[in-house]
């Protein structure tokens, strides 16, 4: 347990289990140098009990680095709840979540991830006040998010393709859920083609259908000759199995912690795949709601979204010069932030 905080920089690690509704939770912290840290709640199956707390702790560490790197005053966290096997009752369980989110007196903000509904917020936000991003605050993350990886995309096809638009440029988008979907439409509209997938081949036949797409199985999305890859699922999509399968000359999307292995990222580089790293690519959605939360108007939310695209093109040009990834590159900034503010608190 303590290698697996020492590996992500994880400061701080609570579980809960609540007898009476089977939940079984885990928030990890990984820094409130900041502030307040942030992070949403995930609600998966996992194959056992360390893949839970490895993908914990990883989130928490990816979500400190996008809010240093957003300028943001929070730190970061996620939640995990380990989905019970049988049927159960959601409505008690998010109940039972929020007492736990608020047994930390607000030091932990929790918020919407995979698996987690806004409805399952709106039952959170009966328990404790420290949630964003439910019905109640009007804050849902998913379409900012979406606008952020739409910036981040024009940033890579500019250094990667010299393209200035989509249009005619063929993207391989896996996942199709509240971010993909709506990133598969927003493309479409802007004249690229698109090849969809998603373990539900229910979604992928009707919104290829709908968008006049090419829909393929799930695993076969790797294999998929296309300018951009977008993974808009879960993590551990890049890896060496995978990467070796990609034809793409980029990969940005929602997903976080796409990559297996830190290293992954020199694999990308080596397969000449640019490779926009995850946290910057999704922060428009914690932007979104740490921003509404601290009374910015909504065009000045967009226009923040919007520069994540400029980070990037920034990030790529220095990562070149200085011979990094472009993963490494942002996880150096992000550290020096974060020392910056833990030598000003000393
Ligand atoms: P979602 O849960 O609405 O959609 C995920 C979709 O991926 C589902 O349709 C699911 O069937 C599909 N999927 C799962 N495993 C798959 C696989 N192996 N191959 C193909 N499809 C698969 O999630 P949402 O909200 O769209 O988020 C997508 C990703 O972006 C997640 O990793 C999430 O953590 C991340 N993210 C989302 C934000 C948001 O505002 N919604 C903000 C920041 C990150």
């Amino acid at each position: 347990m303590f290698a697996t905080l020492e590996q992500t920089g994880a400061t701080e690690l609570h579980v809960h289990r609540d007898p009476v509704t089977g939940l079984r939770a885990i928030i990890a912290i990984h820094s409130t140098l900041r502030g307040p840290a942030v992070g949403g709640c995930r609600c998966l199956h996992y194959p056992d009990e360390d893949a839970a707390l490895t993908d914990v702790t990883r989130l928490a560490r990816g979500m400190s680095y996008k809010a240093a790197l957003s300028g943001l005053p929070h730190g970061g966290a996620k939640s995990v709840i380990l989905r019970p096997d049988g049927p159960f009752d959601r409505v008690a369980l998010y109940q039972a979540f929020g007492r736990f989110v608020d047994t930390l007196g607000g030091r932990y903000i929790t918020a919407i991830d995979s698996g987690t509904e806004l409805d399952d917020l709106d039952q959170v936000a009966m328990t404790t006040d420290h949630v964003w991003g439910h019905h109640g605050d009007g804050l849902d993350p998913s379409p900012l998010t979406t606008l952020g990886v739409l910036s981040s995309l024009e940033a890579a096809v500019r250094h990667q393709l010299k393209r200035s638009n989509f249009r005619g440029l063929h993207f391989a988008i896996q996942g199709l859920g509240h971010v993909g979907a709506d990133v598969a439409r927003r493309l479409a509209d802007a004249g690229a083609s698109l090849t969809l997938a998603d373990l539900d081949t229910q979604r992928s036949q009707s919104l290829a259908s709908e968008l006049g797409a090419h829909w393929i199985s799930a695993d076969a999305i790797y294999d998929a000759s296309c300018d951009g890859f977008i993974p808009c699922a879960l993590g551990n999509v890049l890896n060496a199995n995978t990467i070796p399968r990609l034809r793409t000359r980029i990969v940005a999307g929602s997903a976080n912690n796409q990559l297996g292995r830190d290293q992954d990222a020199q694999l990308l580089h080596d397969h000449g795949i640019l490779y926009a790293p995850d946290y910057i690519v999704n922060a428009g959605g914690l932007i979104r709601v740490a921003m509404g939360h601290h009374g910015a108007t909504r065009d000045q939310i967009r226009r923040k979204v919007q520069g994540i695209g400029e980070t990037l093109s920034r990030i790529f040009r220095e990562a070149q010069q200085r011979g990094l990834t472009p993963a490494r590159m942002a996880d150096h900034l992000a550290e020096e932030r974060l020392q910056h503010t833990s030598d000003q608190a000393a």
